[in-house]
């Protein structure tokens, strides 16, 4: 039997749309076990069946890519677990789900691949890397594909430990899928070289600790002017973190989670943002996390 433990993401961080990602240290965790028999069940930590087989992403790429190795005879027991990451919110649900999916079939395959062949196969079911490399490798990390090869290509990002995330939750989902289409299909220029700027200034700063630098570092025009209008009172909440001069703020991934940055000293920020909160008309659950560097990690349980 093994364990799987798998990270939350947040991908974009502002101008790294489709390319930026940090993992984050919020968990969901599955068990799977090899069966005598060929037969297949799924089982809830709780009891309650909260997804359907076909709707249950881990179920449905476990079993994709057994039958695309050639091994439709295994049989399996799948307990979903703990499942922390609230799902279409913006944190990596359905990366967390497919690498999960993806270390369960590795496992009962005998450990067949390797970490770059999962990093390969998860981008390919996800469409984009900007959450599973980070949720495999841990950190914040950079991710391209290589046209010719069509491999991703990726480098972690020193991502310094003093910063920690403020996650804003709202009670609410948007899907992927719709945040997706409110992009245009072109951009200006300009609009192209506000992103290379931002997200250039984005990596240095980090790398140079430069926390002031950072204030500039996170204005996107890529996604963010064309989502913030799915979000209910995204727009109040980001001018209250402005005016509270945080290190910065931005969407999660397709959201609705918003993210503000702050250096781990800075205790006013909750005394501050948690009465505000309450003013809101939807419910918005605040989390503070860090960065995980572990990525995704297993524990034969046998
Ligand atoms: N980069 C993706 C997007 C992340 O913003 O659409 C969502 O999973």
């Amino acid at each position: 039997m093994i364990k799987i433990k798998v990270p939350a993401t947040s991908a974009n961080i502002g101008p790294g749309f489709d390319t930026l990602g940090v993992a984050l240290n919020l968990f969901n965790t599955i068990t799977v076990e090899k069966t005598e028999s060929t037969q297949r069940s799924v089982l809830w930590k709780n009891g309650v069946i909260e997804v359907a087989d076909e709707e249950n992403y881990v179920k449905v790429t476990l079993d994709q890519i057994l039958a695309q190795y050639g091994f439709d005879q295994i049989g399996y027991k799948l307990i979903i677990g703990d499942c922390q990451i609230p799902i279409s919110r913006g944190l990596g649900s359905s990366a967390a789900s497919i690498i999960a999916g993806i270390y369960a079939a590795n496992y009962l395959m005998d450990f067949k691949l390797s970490k770059e062949d999962i990093i390969q196969h998860a981008t390919e079911i996800e469409g984009h890397p900007d959450n599973v490399v980070p949720a495999i490798l841990g950190g914040m990390v950079i991710s391209c594909i290589d046209e010719a090869s069509h491999k991703i290509i990726h480098s972690t990002v020193q991502f310094p430990d003093e910063l920690h995330f403020k996650v804003f939750i709202p009670d609410f989902r948007v899907s992927t899928k719709d945040a997706r289409k409110v992009l245009p299909k072109e951009y200006s220029l300009a609009q192209c070289v506000n992103n290379i700027s931002r997200v250039s200034m984005l990596i240095n700063a980090l790398n140079t600790k430069d926390y002031d630098l950072l204030r500039f570092s996170f204005k996107d025009e890529i996604h963010e002017p064309y989502r913030i209008k799915l979000i209910h009172q995204a727009d109040l909440i980001m001018e209250k973190f402005k005016s509270l001069n945080t290190l910065g703020a931005f969407i999660s991934g397709a959201g609705p989670t918003l993210i503000s940055l702050v250096k781990a000293d800075d205790t006013e920020f909750d005394a501050i943002i948690n009465p505000f909160l309450e003013t809101l008309q939807h419910t918005w659950t605040l989390k503070s996390l860090t960065v995980n560097n572990n990525g995704t990690t297993y524990e034969i349980l046998e």
